[in-house]
């Protein structure tokens, strides 16, 4: 069960942190990747490790906010593999204020980056699985889209990351007809560069402590079993879910 060998999967934010981890899942599942973010040369070092073990691997420069880039890079792998057959809408950053100090270009950069640039890349992939009546769409959301929190002054993030998880309803339900699926994983505290300045003070780990049932941060890997199974042919009556991977904080 869970292969995906044959299957290409298409990756935004693999260059970093849970993108960059979840490609491995990908890649040790048999799929062939195509990794996209911004910083290219890093995403080549990463492809070159890859290749290196036989993973067939495409590095793309692309930009989520860039209506073109995404669109040109789509073409790309589609002229490389002839398919996307899986898409993970990770990429992902955050300007944090409070509601009352937000300021516009704090609340756009966010929204346009978390939720627009979801919206513009499955847009552009879409078109190609509805072409093959085959697609496994999984986006990133966060515990952060279910609920407000106390710790971090973020309503931008928020805002973003409940337009995800709603976004994956009405692109499950739409393109359901097509065969293809689209679900949601929403991580809960994870070290990663998004991350790392807030989660390692003592004040975020005291109150991880009292906030998280399993009474810890989320582990280098512990998305993929997840990513893995939703991408699979054996999740295919699956559809317009969002499972939670946080150690049980939504839970109380
Ligand atoms: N870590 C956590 O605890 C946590 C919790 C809940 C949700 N999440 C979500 O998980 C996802 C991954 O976050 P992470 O923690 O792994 O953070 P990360 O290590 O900072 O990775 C973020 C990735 O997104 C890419 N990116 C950022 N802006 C982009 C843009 N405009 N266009 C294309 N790529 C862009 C970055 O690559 P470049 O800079 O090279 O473009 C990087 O590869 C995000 O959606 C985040 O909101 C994380």
């Amino acid at each position: 069960m869970f292969s995906l060998k044959g299957r290409v999967a298409v990756i935004t934010g693999a260059s970093s942190g849970l993108g960059l981890q979840m490609a491995h899942g990908f890649a040790e599942h048999g799929a062939d990747l195509v990794l996209m973010a911004r910083r290219i040369k890093r995403l080549e070092e990463i492809a070159a490790d890859f290749r290196a073990k036989g993973v067939r691997c495409l590095p793309l420069k692309c930009d989520v906010t860039n209506t073109q880039e995404v669109n040109s890079a789509a073409e790309r792998a589609i002229e490389e593999y002839g398919k996307a057959d899986i898409l993970v809408n990770n990429a992902g950053a955050a300007k944090d204020n409070g509601i009352s100090t937000m300021t516009d270009e704090e609340w756009d950069f966010t929204i346009s980056t978390d939720l627009t640039g979801v919206f513009k890349v499955t847009r552009a992939f879409s078109k190609y699985m509805i072409e093959r009546k085959y697609g496994r769409i999984i986006n990133i959301s966060s515990i952060y889209g279910l609920v407000g929190n106390t710790a971090v002054d973020t309503v931008a993030y928020h805002a973003s990351k409940g337009g995800v998880i709603n976004l994956t309803r009405a692109v499950a339900a739409e393109l359901a007809r097509h065969n293809i699926t689209c679900n949601c994983i929403s991580p809960g505290f994870f070290e990663t560069e998004l991350t790392a300045d807030a989660l390692n003070t003592e004040d975020f780990t005291n109150f991880m402590g009292a906030a998280v049932p399993l009474g810890r941060y989320g582990r280098e890997g512990e998305l993929n079993a997840a990513a893995v199974f939703l991408a699979s042919d054996e999740a295919s009556y699956i559809t317009g879910q969002n499972i939670c991977i946080d150690g049980g904080y939504t839970a109380i």
